[in-house]
C-alpha cells in the first residue's frame, strides 16, 4: 500500500515511524514531512491545507490511504472531497470537524446528550459576557468559539482577567472571527487525562491512556504551550475510570453524533477532568494529540495501517481489540528558545545520531529541516525525545539520559514530565 500522511510535526513523525512497520506499508508519503520524517518517507512539498494540490498528488501517485495529521485540513473539508474523489482517508468529515472547529458546537452536543462536561453559557455580545462573569464570580473559563491555535482558552482567576479576555476576544478580535462567540464556563479542579478513541461511527476502541504537560515551565509554571511533554499510561485514570469514560462520555457521544447526522471516522479525543464528581469533558479534538501521540504509539503492538483502513471503510468491528505494549512511554518536548512566545529558528542540533544508537528511545522530529548536511530548528517544539521503560520512573529516566545527548542554542525543556504519576 501507499500511504499519504499530511502534517509536519512530531504527531506526524510518530504517525509515519508506526505505519512504517506495517508489513502492508510499501511507500510513504508525508506532506509537508520534516527532517526527520523525510529519513522514512518521502517528502511532498504541498502545504497541509492545500487540499486541491494534496487531492491531485494523491490521485496521481494512487495513494491506497491517506491520513490527516492536523485539525485544519479536517475543518477544511479535506476528507470530504478525498471521499469524493473516491480516495480512502483517516480522519472525520468537514462538519464532523465543527466538534473542535466550534466550542460552541461541542458543547452543545455534549449538553444534548448528557455527557458530562463544565457547566457553561455562549455569548455573542460581549458586554452580555463581561456581566455574566460579574455575576458568576471567578474563577472561571473564557473560551473563543473558534481554532486559535490552542491559545483561545483562559482560565481567570478573577473576574477582571476574564473580562479583560473577553475583551481581547470579542472586541479587539485577537483570534479574529473565531472570537465572535465566547464559551463561558465552570472552572473545572483535578488532573487532567487524555483519552483517544478509534472510531467509524458503529464501533469504538480507545487507545491507552495518556496525559500531556501543557505549561511551559516545571511544576506547571508559566503559559500554554501545545504541549511539553506526555506519558502514557496515564495512572490517574483506573480500569474503574476508564470503564466510566467509555460507558458515560464515549458511547454517548458517538450515539450523539450519529443522531445528529454526522458519520464519525477518525479519532476522537476527549481532553478530561478527572474531578471529584467524576470525570468531565474538557475539549474534545478530532485529531489525534500532540505530543501524546509519541507517548502512545510506541506502546501499540498492532498494525496501525489495518486499523486506520478498517476506521476508513466502516469496518472497525473487524478489529476485535488492540494489542499494547505493558511497558510505560515517556516523551519530553525540547523547545526553541523563547517558546511558547516568538522564537529562534535554523539552530543546528546535535546528538541526533547518538539517540538512534539507544534502544527504544527515539527522538520523534516536531519542528526541524534540513540545511545541507545538517539538522536545524524550524520550529517552537523541535524534538519529542520519547522512551519506553518498565515502568514511568524507568521510562523517565532512559528519556532523560536520551534527552541529555542532544543540544541545540536556546533549547529549554521541563524536567518534570511524568513525575507526578510515580
Ligand atoms: P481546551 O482547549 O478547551 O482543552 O483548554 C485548554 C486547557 O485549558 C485545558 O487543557 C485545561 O487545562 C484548561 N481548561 C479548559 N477548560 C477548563 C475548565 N472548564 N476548567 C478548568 N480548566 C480548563
Ligand atoms: N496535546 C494537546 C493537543 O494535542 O491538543
Amino acid at each position: 500500500m501507499k500511504i499519504l500522511v499530511i502534517g509536519s510535526g512530531g504527531r506526524e513523525h510518530a504517525l509515519a515511524w508506526k505505519i512504517s512497520q506495517s508489513k502492508r506499508v510499501e511507500k510513504i508519503f508525508c506532506a509537508p514531512a520534516n527532517a526527520g520524517i523525510s529519513e522514512i518517507a518521502e517528502s511532498v512539498p504541498i502545504k497541509a491545507v492545500d487540499i486541491n494540490k494534496l487531492l491531485e498528488f494523491a490521485k496521481k501517485e494512487a495513494v491506497d490511504l491517506t491520513v490527516v495529521g492536523p485539525e485544519a485540513p479536517l475543518a477544511l473539508g479535506i476528507v470530504d472531497e478525498f471521499q469524493k474523489n473516491g480516495l480512502k482517508i483517516f480522519g472525520p468529515q468537514r462538519f464532523a470537524a465543527k466538534l473542535e472547529a466550534s466550542k460552541v458546537f461541542s458543547k452543545q452536543v455534549m449538553a444534548k446528550y448528557g455527557v458530562p462536561t463544565a457547566e457553561f453559557k455562549v455569548f455573542s455580545d460581549a458586554d452580555q459576557a463581561k456581566e455574566y462573569v460579574a455575576k458568576k464570580g471567578a474563577p472561571c473559563v473564557v473560551k473563543a468559539d473558534g481554532l486559535a491555535q490552542g491559545k483561545g482558552v483562559v482560565v481567570a482567576k478573577t473576574i477582571k482577567e476574564a473580562q479583560d479576555a473577553i475583551t481581547l476576544i470579542m472586541q479587539e478580535g485577537v483570534f479574529g472571527e473565531a472570537g465572535n462567540h465566547v464559551v463561558i464556563e465552570e472552572c473545572l479542579i483535578g488532573q487532567e487525562a487524555s483519552i483517544l478513541i478509534l472510531t467509524d461511527a458503529e464501533t469504538a476502541i480507545p487507545l491507552a491512556s495518556s496525559q500531556d504537560h501543557k505549561r511551559v515551565f516545571d511544576n506547571d509554571e508559566g503559559l500554554n504551550t501545545g504541549g511539553m511533554g506526555a506519558y502514557s499510561p496515564a495512572p490517574a485514570v483506573t480500569p474503574e475510570i476508564f470503564k466510566y469514560i467509555e460507558q458515560k462520555i464515549i458511547q454517548p457521544m458517538i450515539k450523539g453524533l450519529a443522531k445528529e447526522g454526522i458519520v464519525y471516522r477518525g479519532v476522537l479525543y476527549a481532553g478530561i477532568m478527572l474531578t471529584a464528581e467524576g470525570p468531565k469533558v474538557l475539549e474534545f479534538n478530532v485529531r489525534f494529540g500532540d505530543p501524546e501521540t509519541q507517548a502512545i504509539l510506541p506502546r501499540l503492538k498492532s498494525d496501525i495501517v489495518e486499523v486506520m483502513l478498517a476506521v476508513a471503510e466502516g469496518k472497525l468491528s473487524s478489529i476485535k481489540k488492540l494489542d499494547w505494549d505493558d511497558r510505560a512511554c515517556v516523551c519530553v518536548t525540547l523547545a526553541a528558545g523563547g517558546y511558547p512566545g516568538p522564537y529562534e529558528k535554523a539552530k543546528v542540533i546535535t546528538g541526533l545520531e547518538e539517540v538512534k544508537k539507544m534502544t527504544d528511545v527515539i527522538a520523534f522530529h516536531s519542528g526541524t529541516r534540513k540545511f545541507g548536511d545538517k539538522i536545524v530548528t524550524d520550529g517552537g517544539r523541535v524534538l519529542g525525545v520519547t522512551a519506553l521503560g518498565a515502568n514511568i520512573k524507568e521510562a523517565i529516566t532512559r528519556c532523560y539520559q536520551g534527552v541529555d545527548k542532544i543540544k541545540f542554542e536556546g533549547m529549554h525543556f521541563r524536567r518534570d514530565i511524568g513525575v507526578r504519576a510515580v
